[in-house]
């Protein structure tokens, strides 16, 4: 800035000055607070209105977790994929500290007093190239971000949390526990064959017990009575989320105290219409999830009968094949149908599988074992695909669950009483 410069900018100042300009207090302070209550509210209304989705608890024992850091430092983290390993420093240090000193000593070497672009082509361009660069770092940061893996995939919402909670619960509990939490004389389980197992569904149960014990007795087990620790810290294969979500389940589900939210009663099981043939996929799979696949995986006594796949459900197993399209003298039926026969004991060995469930095995047998719903359809006495023959003679025997109900006999007796 030169003398005459100077000079024009003091007139000026004093002329505002003496038109009464503005006071430092009470008007831009004023002007100040208002602005800054205005992104208060702001910031409570976001926070009340939208929040920020959770990430799962902290987990010292999950080494596939990847930290990240927050947005506004992801052009930073962006720089380590240019400067990996022993050059970290350049990208981390470097390139940071000398755009800092830079920004810091631009007083010193641009002392231009005008703002208009023209006059400040240098420095303004240069800027412009730097916030534009650390935009763009951000932005491929942001879009190169690994998808999180199904198992890191955070259940955020309660019923999101009661439904992993109750697929969980029936992959590792229902072994010794039951699809209820009903307990029992345990049966089929290696070391504890004839433990009379109290249940874990009372109100006792849930009323004596918090979520937090209920997590602890989950992570650590009771390795006294026979149940081993779950948690990763103790060698266990549930992660703590993993573990709330159980917990969640079994409060939401068994505790009457506890209102499940609405959506989360959709976990259930499909039924059937009178004639539908069930599929794999859709019926068959659920009900095996939550009924036989916690003892009838890998790893577990089972007479290496495998139910996590369709091809494992149909061909697995010392006695296979354990299901056989059209024939009710399967394995599986009659074990259901709680026959002890060569290949073993009734089916699920502690609880009788509810009739209704029972009832589908045997029309999926009878329909051919469809895998899909589309097969499912073409073998359905309604879905006009040529039945096969014995699906025809069965399907009445499928019926009496719906005869059984009295409805034809009452409505003409109670309507006359109804209108006097
Ligand atoms: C290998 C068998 C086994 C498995 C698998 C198992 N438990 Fe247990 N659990 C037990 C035994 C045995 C007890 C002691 C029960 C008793 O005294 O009646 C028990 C007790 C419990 C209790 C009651 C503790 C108390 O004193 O109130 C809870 C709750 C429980 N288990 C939850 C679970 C959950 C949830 C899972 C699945 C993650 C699970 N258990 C898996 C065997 C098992
Ligand atoms: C508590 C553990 C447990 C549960 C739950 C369970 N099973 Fe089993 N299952 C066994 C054991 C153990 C055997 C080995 C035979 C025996 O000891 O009775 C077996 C054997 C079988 C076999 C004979 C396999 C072969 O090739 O020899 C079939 C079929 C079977 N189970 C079907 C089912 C079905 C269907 C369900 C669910 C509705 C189910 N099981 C639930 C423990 C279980």
């Amino acid at each position: 800035m030169n003398e005459e410069q100077k000079k024009q900018y003091r007139e000026k100042y004093l002329q505002k000055k003496q038109k009464g300009g503005m006071k430092f207090f009470p008007d831009v302070l004023f002007k100040d607070t208002i602005f800054i209550f205005g992104v208060f509210v702001l910031l409570i209304m976001l926070a009340t209105f939208v929040g920020v989705a959770n990430e799962p608890k902290a987990d010292p024992n999950d080494s596939t977790y990847i930290p990240r850091p927050e947005w506004y430092f992801l052009f930073l983290f962006q720089m380590l994929k240019y400067f990996p390993g022993q050059i970290e420093w350049i990208g981390t240090f470097l390139i940071p500290t000398i755009a800092m000193l830079a920004l810091f000593l631009l007083p010193f070497y641009d002392r231009s007093p005008f703002r208009h672009f023209s006059k400040r082509k240098l420095a303004l361009s240069l800027m412009a190239l730097i916030v534009l660069g650390m935009a763009a770092l951000t932005t491929i940061a942001v879009v190169t971000t690994p998808v999180q893996t199904e198992a890191g995939a955070v259940a955020s919402t309660l019923s999101e949390k009661i439904t992993a909670g109750e697929e969980l619960y029936s992959i590792n509990c229902v072994e010794c526990h039951g699809a209820e939490g009903e307990g029992g004389e345990i049966k089929g389980v290696e070391g504890l064959e004839g433990f009379k197992m109290k249940p874990i569904n009372s109100q006792d149960e849930m009323y004596t017990r918090n979520d937090a014990t209920l997590v602890d007795i989950i992570s650590f087990g009771q390795p006294s009575l026979g149940m081993q620790p779950f948690g990763k810290a103790s060698g266990g294969a549930l992660s703590v989320s993993d573990i709330e979500n159980i917990v969640a389940f079994m409060r939401y589900t068994w505790d009457d105290r506890a209102e499940k939210p609405a959506e989360a009663k959709t976990a259930a099981i499909p039924t059937l219409a009178p004639d539908e043939v069930p599929s794999y996929n859709v019926h068959i799979a659920p009900v095996i999830k939550r009924y036989c696949l916690s003892c009838h995986r890998p790893g577990k006594k089972n007479n290496n009968y495998f139910m996590s796949t369709y091809q494992e459900v149909t061909t697995s197993g010392d006695h296979a094949p354990n299901v056989k399209p059209g024939d009710l003298n399967s394995n599986m039926i009659l074990m259901l149908e709680r026959q002890k026969i060569e290949a073993g004991n009734p089916m699920p060995p502690t609880k009788p599988l509810p009739p209704e469930l029972v009832e589908m095995f045997k029309r999926w047998v009878m329909g051919g074992l469809p895998e899909t719903q589309e097969q499912a359809a073409a073998a359905s006495p309604a879905g006009g695909a040529a039945p096969t023959q014995a699906p025809a003679a069965q399907t009445p025997a499928v019926q009496p669950a719906a005869a059984a109900t009295p409805a034809p006999s009452q409505p003409p007796a109670a309507a006359p009483s109804a209108t006097p």
